[in-house]
């Protein structure tokens, strides 16, 4: 299959947002212990600039999920792969992630983070596809709303390519 990329979102306008949000966050946050957990690997880039933006002390930790299969649908079966390593306890904990598809992956965060004993449990994610979801998802800071498409680059992959690029694109197939 061939691969073309569209660009969807341009590196200024992720800036904007990423600072909009970190703002909004280090406002929301004042005063209490925040732990901000990345979901790896997607998250990885997105989480990189915003938590640098972020004007009150916080601590930082991941998760690895991995949904069975590769490819652009997203299974429901979720397998955490690597756990948090910092204590949760009481914590407010802010879970980043790239994209929220049917949102399974991430209503398997939030309830760990729960079981776990977070005193709170928001959502950050860099974008969303409403129109793919399956499950509903609470997600308190969104950077962009996106269309019914598969996008990469900023830290999102397909088949792990792409995820190094600075803009977010949508990958159309040769045959379409
Ligand atoms: P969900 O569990 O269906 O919400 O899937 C979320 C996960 O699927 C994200 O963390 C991404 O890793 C992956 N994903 C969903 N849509 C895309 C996309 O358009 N590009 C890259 N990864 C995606
Ligand atoms: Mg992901």
């Amino acid at each position: 299959m061939e691969e073309h990329l569209s660009l969807l979102i341009h590196r200024s306008d992720i800036e904007q947002t990423v600072s909009r949000i970190a703002h909004q966050i280090s406002e929301d946050y004042e005063g209490r212990q925040l732990l901000v957990v990345g979901i790896l690997k997607g998250a990885f880039i997105f989480m990189a600039d915003l938590i640098r933006q972020i004007s009150i002390p916080i601590e930082v930790d991941f998760v690895t999920v991995s949904s069975y299969g590769s490819g652009t649908s997203s299974s429901r079966r979720i397998r955490l792969m690597q756990d948090m390593t910092m204590p949760v306890k009481d914590k407010d904990v802010l879970i980043i992630e790239d994209i929220v598809d049917s949102g399974y992956t991430l209503n398997y965060v939030i309830q760990h983070a729960k079981d776990i004993g977070a005193r709170s449990v928001a959502v950050c994610a860099l974008a969303s596809k409403p129109s793919r979801r399956e499950t509903p998802v609470e997600v308190s800071y969104l950077g962009f709303t996106v269309p019914d498409k598969f996008i990469v680059g900023y830290g999102l992959d397909f088949d792990n390519k792409f995820r190094y690029l600075p803009d977010i694109y949508a990958l159309e197939s040769g045959d379409e």
